[in-house]
């Protein structure tokens, strides 16, 4: 058994999550973990809401709430959200606790023990009226080179060019309005990344099997372009002061202790069972565990250069990534979700609509995994449809009611496998080994492509060996046939797990058992797992179709291109 840490990025708290964020890192990352326990092996699975950061300090302001408050509102929201899409984080937590903040402070005092953290003076942009400093994005202005008026300070977004906010002309506060602003000189941290550069290097190069190429690509890039100084403080209010003198009046940058949450969490977690539960064990245990982190590609850069950089500077034996999942985009109809515009469909509205497994498997069916992907009521009512519905559904409610009709509630006893039988093992091996393989590869749309083949053979089965036609004349055959039916639903439960937690416990509940495991799975095994005589009940449907007027219904609320 391994020890497998999984981490998923840890989502902005203000603003709630959309499908994008869901197939983004959240949902992967889940069935990633719930696979691994299947497995058998021993997972910490963390997530949580990424609280600090002039977005919060801004979104309290407009909410006329104290940024406190206004992080305990929505963290409780994202939990909620995550818990009805069925995450099984072994714990949700937050980066603005003590337990990050203890985690922060000690990372920053090893660094600058070992001489990686600069003092330097830079010029930023000061607003009067609403007594801080503004972030490049909350300044706008006219862009001095298209002239367009809603240029940012960080970017114009008309002609793309890059711009340093002083350049703007009539430079405006975004929070206010206000264009009472200064440009004031204030003393900052930086952490030396050219100084960690060759250390760094080196620790790419023993990733380079192992990373996807995404991740490989843009670390090599950012080495390969030279790594500069980043700036990790922040002239706010909301965030950890910085524990150094001279600069208490300052914060930790959000991209500092964020990652370092991922760390903070997991002291969260172990401060519920402190006799069972060591956060060194997964941390400060390079040799023994295995790091997976799921995330946005936009993401990478942090958790492939910065973070280790930072863990690297410690001069400590800290667990690093092993693994970097990164995905693309989800859209919506090929464009933006956005609660203002009413487009798209959102995390907390999806699961209103439609069972949360229904999301699960069309997520994971269409990972953004190497492109962007596009969700569209269309094709996910076609997948609920056909593969939910149509395949697995059918199938399950198929082979109860007509066993339970002709030969009663007890699983049929008696008779030898055929050949049919013998090649359906066969078969299911082949496609179940080629299932678990890619799931450990989290190539999320081969393995679901493989699941859906493995409800396919249930129903090629059936299909072949006519069980209907069979009992007139052979009594006995039917029953081997139904048993090997009834069989496949179990098995098809256990594999379907990671994706759809909901039904394959609906599925195994009709048997009155729970989940088994997965590890070294024999099909000539589990198909004989019932021998004939348990009991079970037929239930309802596993899934309903979804109606065309649904489908208008929901492009009508939701906004469709089509
Ligand atoms: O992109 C984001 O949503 C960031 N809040 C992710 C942070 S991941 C980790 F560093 F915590
Ligand atoms: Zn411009």
């Amino acid at each position: 058994m391994s020890k497998i840490l999984i981490t998923s990025a840890l989502p902005y708290i203000n603003g709630v999550p959309h499908l994008g964020h869901m197939a983004g890192c959240l949902l992967p990352s889940d069935v990633y973990a719930r696979f691994q326990r299947l497995m058998g092996n021993e997972v910490l699975y963390i997530g949580g809401t990424d609280e600090h950061g002039t977005t919060s300090e801004v979104g309290a302001l407009k909410a006329g709430m104290d940024v406190q408050s206004y992080c305990d509102m929505f963290h409780a929201r994202h939990a909620k959200i995550y818990q009805d899409f069925n995450l099984s984080f072994d714990f949700f937590g937050r980066t603005s606790t003590p337990e990050n903040k203890e985690a922060t402070y000690h990372i920053f005092e090893q660094l600058d023990k070992n001489g990686y953290i600069e003092e330097k003076s830079i010029k930023q942009v000061y607003s009067i009226d609403d007594k801080m400093f503004l972030a490049d994005r909350y300044i706008t202005g006219t862009c001095p080179y298209c002239g367009y008026d809603k240029a940012r300070g960080d970017q114009c977004e008309n002609c793309t060019r890059v711009l340093e906010p002083t350049e703007l002309i009539n430079a405006r506060s975004t929070i206010s309005g206000s264009t009472n602003l200064e440009v004031r000189e204030t003393k900052h941290l930086f952490l030396n990344l050219p100084k960690l550069e060759e250390k760094l290097s080196a620790w790419v190069k023993t990733k380079e099997p192992f990373w996807p190429e995404v991740a490989y690509t843009i670390a090599l890039k950012w080495l390969k372009e030279g790594l500069q100084e980043r700036c990790i403080t922040r002239d706010l209010k909301w965030g950890f002061p910085v524990n150094k003198p001279g600069f208490e009046d300052k914060v930790f940058y959000v991209w500092f202790d964020a990652p370092i949450g991922y760390i903070g969490i997991t002291k969260q977690w172990e401060a519920l069972d402190k006799e069972h539960r060591h956060w060194q064990d997964w941390w400060l245990n390079p040799e023994n565990v295995r790091h997976v982190e799921f995330m946005g590609k936009d993401n990478v850069p942090y958790h492939s250069i910065t973070f280790p950089a930072t863990l690297i500077g410690t001069g400590e034996d800290w667990t690093q990534v092993d693994f970097l999942k990164g995905f693309s985009y989800l859209t919506y109809d090929g464009g933006k979700f956005s609660k203002s515009e009413n487009r798209g469909i959102f995390a907390e509205d999806a699961v209103q609509e439609f069972p949360a497994d229904y999301w699960r498997y069309w997520i994971m069916a269409n990972s953004p995994e190497s492109s962007d992907a596009s969700f569209t009521w269309d094709l996910f009512a076609g997948a609920v449809n056909k593969d939910l519905n149509g395949v697995l559904g059918n199938f399950v409610s198929r082979v109860l009611k007509m066993t339970s009709s002709k030969l009663g509630d007890n699983v049929p006893s008696g008779g030898e496998f055929s050949d049919l039988e013998k090649g359906l093992i066969d078969t299911l091996q082949t496609k179940i080994n080629n299932y678990i393989k890619f799931m450990e590869q989290m190539e999320f749309r081969k393995a679901l492509a493989e699941l859906r083949a493995i409800w396919v053979e249930g129903n090629n089965y059936i299909t072949v060996a006519e069980p209907w036609t069979v009992i007139k004349e052979d009594e006995q055959r039917a029953k081997v046939i139904l048993r090997t039916c009834i069989n496949l639903i179990r098995i098809f439960a256990i594999v379907s797990a990671p994706i759809m937690p909901e039904t394959s416990s609906k599925m195994l509940s009709k048997f009155n058992l729970s989940l088994s495991g997965l590890c070294n799975f024999d099909v000539a095994k589990e198909i004989n797992f019932f021998h004939g005589g348990e009991t079970f009940e037929v239930g309802d449907m596993l899934f309903e179709r979804i109606a065309p007027e649904k489908i208008e219904e929901m492009k009508n609320k939701y906004g469709s291109s089509k």
